[in-house]
């Protein structure tokens, strides 16, 4: 299927907070105890219409590029996947060395999905889930498949 897809502009910003609102429970996400707002980030939103069908965030950090967001609500049609190949992308065009993301031990979809699209696990955070619900108490206590919401997992891809 082929998706219409657009650079994140800052007229997108209040859309792109509802968006996060609506899928990930705030308008900001903590990973390894950073708070992640939009409006320090870059990306691609994927739209049909008017409606907003997914989206994707990462930053730049010296030779990082860290994904910060991906989400698809037309799954198993292509789109998780051309949104990180525009990430990637972007990140080569920058320079970076590395493109990483953490996501959590209960997203058996989503680290099924990343590895077979050339990520690696690099580590294990036993714990950070629980102290970043100190930061965001929406983080649910038990989250995807009924698992225990509670450790962050690293993945990385190298672009060298
Ligand atoms: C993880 C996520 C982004 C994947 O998005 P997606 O749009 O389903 O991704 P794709 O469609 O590119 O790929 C998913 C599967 O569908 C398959 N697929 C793609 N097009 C297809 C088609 N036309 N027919 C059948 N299957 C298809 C892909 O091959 C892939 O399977 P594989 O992983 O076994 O190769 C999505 O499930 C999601 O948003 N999840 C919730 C949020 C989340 O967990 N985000 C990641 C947090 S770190």
């Amino acid at each position: 299927m082929t998706f219409k897809l657009r650079r994140i502009t800052q007229n997108d910003l209040p859309r792109l907070r509802q968006f996060w609102k609506e899928n990930w429970g705030d308008e900001f996400v903590v990973a390894h105890g950073v708070v992640y707002r939009p409006d320090h980030l870059d990306g691609f939103i994927a739209f049909e219409g008017k409606e907003w069908i997914g989206g994707i965030t990462y930053h730049f950090s010296g030779i990082d590029c860290e994904i910060i967001s991906l989400d698809s609500l037309r799954e198993k049609q292509g789109l998780g996947t051309l949104l990180i190949e525009k990430a990637i992308e972007a990140a080569r065009a920058q320079g970076c060395q590395r493109v990483f993301l953490v996501t959590t031990n209960d997203n058996l979809n989503a680290l099924g999905f990343y590895q077979k699209r050339g990520f690696e696990l690099v580590a294990v955070h036993r714990s950070a889930v629980n102290e970043s619900r100190k930061i965001k108490p929406s983080i649910p206590l038990v989250g995807m498949n009924g698992i225990p919401l509670r450790d962050e997992i690293e993945l990385e891809i190298n672009l060298t």
